[in-house]
């Protein structure tokens, strides 16, 4: 176990997706950590295998998918409650690279779509006491302009979706979004050390990237007990980064 604790009841269910790599690997093995049991998503299906296997034997399940193909993502759902339990919990973080090569609308499917789909499948099933949802979102949603124009409009609409389903699912679950700046993960690799990158964390006041683990927390607390009056918040984590420009 976790010395970390939020509340979780032991065994609840929560599904993880982009599970395989970064802050989604990061925030299973923290989860199945603390004693809940994960269902580790991702497109990749070795890297969630991989994922699993780096947790305790039995408390994460690997599935391999595409968050936007919603048959998939609703047939996957239906066979965790049947198998294991309605998950209580849904940590909607899989989304493409702000460098990934896609057209406005693509990108708007991949980062934003996916995230409506996999909710709407996950409310059908969820809805029990305490049930609540946590969203990727990105301080480029928030804050920062991205170069890719996709990118910031799609996390500046999670930022939307979040608000909209706190105001009028709250009956059902809590929801709410953490707002990262620049993180440690694959998709980043080599930049602190490039000109830019070290331009950039020397205004940062942490003087560092964050590590997955520092997203992880942020994404669990908002959806454990430990938060069950926080609902509508976009959570900034970015060591002050944003604050300080
Ligand atoms: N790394 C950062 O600096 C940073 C900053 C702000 C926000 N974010 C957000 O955090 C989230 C995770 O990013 P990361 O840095 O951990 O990335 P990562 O590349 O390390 O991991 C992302 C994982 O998601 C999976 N994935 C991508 N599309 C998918 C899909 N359609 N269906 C299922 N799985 C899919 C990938 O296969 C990969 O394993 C993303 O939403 C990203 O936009 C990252």
């Amino acid at each position: 176990m976790s010395p970390l604790s939020f509340g979780f009841a032991l065994d609840d269910v929560l599904v993880v997706t982009g599970a395989g790599s970064g802050i989604g690997r990061a925030t299973t093995l923290e989860a199945a950590r603390q004693g809940l049991r994960v269902v580790a998503w991702d497109l990749v299906g070795p890297a969630a295998a991989e994922t699993a296997a780096l947790a305790e034997p039995g408390r994460v399940r690997a599935e391999a998918g595409d968050v936007a193909d919603a048959p998939a993502v609703r047939a996957v759902l239906e066979d965790v409650a049947s198998t294991w339990a309605a998950p209580r919990y849904l940590a909607n973080n899989a989304g493409p690279s702000s460098a990934g090569d896609l057209a406005f609308e693509a990108g708007i499917v991949a980062a934003l779509g996916s995230v409506h789909t996999m909710t709407e499948a996950w409310a059908a099933l969820a809805g029990a006491d305490g049930a609540a949802m946590v969203v990727t979102a990105s301080v480029a949603g928030t804050k920062v302009g991205t170069e890719s124009a996709w990118y910031s409009t799609a996390k500046a609409g999670l930022a939307g979706y979040v608000r909209h389903l706190a105001a009028h699912r709250a009956d059902r679950f809590r929801s709410n979004a953490v707002a990262p700046g620049m993180v440690d993960t694959p998709r980043l690799e080599g930049w602190a050390a490039s000109a830019a990158g070290q331009r950039t964390l020397a205004r940062n006041p942490l003087r560092r990237l964050a590590t997955p683990a520092d997203i992880a927390h942020a994404l669990l607390f908002l959806l454990s007990p430990a938060a069950a009056y926080v609902n509508g918040e976009v959570l900034t984590v970015d060591g002050g980064w944003t604050v300080t420009q």
